[in-house]
């Protein structure tokens, strides 16, 4: 039986808490026989207090210590102690670019008994993914400033859109496409943004001449902030850009249901380092340590980050279990949530080793 080494990284506020749950479903599907797969988590000890006594941020070490797992389970970083942007571009950006995940995997799935605070959104509406590129755009380099102090200061920062790295996330979006309904929609600013847009757009009509079986289209990124919450059900794959990406997962996150629900991995397309799977969620310090937080969205990546390694049926478990926990109709997260961020947890973990959830239909 196939075991799979996971870096796990607890992180920050309720990163801890959100990871303890996935450990246990992480121990319930290893103690599955028929999943077929065992689990070895081991803890990367990183946190913003390392950060504060020691300064250190992602180094060759880190990366070793990572590298030698197929998989990175990340729980949430983020400390009012540190400035923003520290430990985000320090660890998160890092980890991405250095083990060239390619991709961020983000689903838009409202599970049956969630209720979206959007009117008219439910399960059988609220189906799509998310492909956002995750190298590049705004996110590649620090700006620069110029005339500082006089009153006049100019301010560049430039997005970097490589033919190469569009192209790899682009086949990925067509391959999902063509394995779900064979529909992927470009979502960039092509009205305005013409230099970047227009590349994007031509990568896909070349790339999609080897899918017939995927229709493409494009909407802008303004446009789409309409059709998202009041239409999600015209979207399959929604292929974008890093930054569109990041804001448009927030505004899906809440189609959803809400951003304890909202998984993600990242994903390094040709196995040449593992890849990242995280909660969309931040490390909530406000929330931290009362067992309030939403255990699903870790959890619901891990699902990923085990279906993407191939081990289909152990991702299936683990979403099954979500679904059936979540169509109970309980509160996600907060003080009503049955049993705190541990109950739910183990509620999940008791109906992977029983074996009973029925699988949630793939579209
Ligand atoms: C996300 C987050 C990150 C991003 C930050 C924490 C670097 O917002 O994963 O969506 O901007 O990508
Ligand atoms: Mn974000």
């Amino acid at each position: 039986r196939p075991s799979i080494d996971i870096a796990v990284l607890a992180g920050d506020g309720i990163g801890p808490e959100v990871i303890s749950a996935a450990e246990d479903v992480m121990e319930a599907v290893s103690a599955r026989t028929p999943l077929g797969v065992g689990l070895r988590p081991r803890h990367v000890d990183y946190d913003a207090d390392v950060y504060l006594k020691t300064g250190r941020l992602f180094d060759d070490a880190l990366r070793e210590e990572l590298l030698s797992s197929q998989l990175i389970l990340f729980g949430a970083l983020g400390d009012p102690r540190v400035a923003p942007g520290i430990l985000e571009r320090g660890i998160i950006l890092a980890m991405r670019t250095a083990f060239d995940q390619a991709v961020n995997v983000r689903p838009v799935r409202l599970y049956s008994g969630v209720e979206s605070p959007v009117r008219g959104v439910n399960a059988e509406n609220c189906d799509l993914v998310f492909i956002r590129e995750n190298l590049e755009g705004a996110y590649t380099g620090g700006g620069s400033t110029t005339h500082r102090g006089t009153g006049h200061e100019v301010a560049l920062q430039e997005s970097v859109n490589t033919e190469p790295v569009i192209r790899r996330a682009t086949r990925y979006a067509l391959g999902l496409a063509s394995r779900r309904r064979g529909h992927l929609t470009l979502c960039h600013k092509t009205n305005i943004l013409t230099a970047a847009g227009d590349l994007w757009w031509r990568v896909l009509q070349d790339e999609a001449r080897h899918f017939n079986d995927v229709d493409i289209d494009q909407v802008n990124a303004d446009a789409m902030c309409l059709h998202l919450p009041y239409d999600p059900g015209r979207f399959d794959v929604v292929l974008t850009d890093n930054l569109f990406g990041d804001i448009l997962t927030d505004l899906g996150a809440m189609v959803q249901g809400g951003i304890g629900l909202s998984a993600s991995a990242n994903l390094n397309l040709e196995g040449t380092a593992p890849s990242m799977v995280e909660g969309v969620h931040g490390s909530a310090p406000d929330i931290a340590g009362r067992g309030w937080a939403s255990p699903f969205a870790t959890i619901l990546s891990l699902a990923m980050g085990l279906a993407s390694l191939g081990h289909t049926e152990a991702g299936i478990a683990i979403e099954s279990a979500v679904a059936a926990e979540l169509s109970g109709g309980v509160p996600i997260s907060g003080v009503g949530l049955p049993g705190g961020t541990a109950g739910a947890a183990e509620r999940i973990a008791d109906r992977i080793a029983d074996g009973t959830a029925a699988p949630v239909p793939h579209s």
